[in-house]
């Protein structure tokens, strides 16, 4: 967790973008390094034939999810509010809500079941939906960049929380 917690904090510039070029400030390389570490765990998830590994899996994929979705909503959300349109931070608090009722059916059932894979599968869509919403052009992290949150010192902030809730929650770092 320290070798992570030092990689990132030395590139607290952020990383370029792939559409322009220029550097996302923290926050943002952050919050999308965490979209790529999850969209990459479902497309695993459908390679998966074992039921332990499935429900392994899972695990991690609920962890992250709900570490995320917790930083953005304690850390991010609030600051952003001004900065970015209300519409979309109130529609983006309510896919979490989403998220989080499937996360908790498909931690009530076992791999075995019978629409387990379709579930998770369902999810991971949910999520891909939610995640564009975020990046695209014009969306919540586009009007973050535009405002004038220091969205560097912001990532500080939300790479310590993430720490300490994946602690608490998970007991150890997935990275
Ligand atoms: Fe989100
Ligand atoms: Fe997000």
């Amino acid at each position: 967790m320290s070798a992570t917690h030092a990689a990132s904090a030395k590139s607290s510039k952020g990383r370029r973008t792939r559409r322009t070029g220029r550097r996302d400030p923290l926050a943002i390389s952050l919050l999308k390094k965490d979209h790529r570490e999850v969209e990459a765990m479902f497309d695993e998830y459908e390679q998966l034939e074992d039921d332990r590994e499935k429900l392994a899996l899972f695990q991690q994929i609920a962890l992250a999810l709900k570490v995320h979705t917790q930083i953005e909503e304690e850390i991010f959300y609030p600051a952003e509010r001004g900065e970015v349109e209300d519409d979309l931070l109130d529609e983006a608090l309510v896919e979490h809500d989403g998220a989080k009722k499937l996360i908790a059916e498909i931690e009530a059932m076992q791999p075995s079941d019978e629409l387990y894979d379709a579930k998770v599968k369902v999810l991971g869509e949910y999520i891909k939906h939610h995640v564009k919403e975020e990046e695209q052009p014009g969306g919540v992290f586009a009007q973050a960049k535009r405002g004038d949150e220091d969205l560097n010192a912001m990532g500080e902030r939300l790479e310590a929380r993430k720490e300490e809730l994946m602690a608490s929650m998970g007991g150890q770092s997935l990275s």
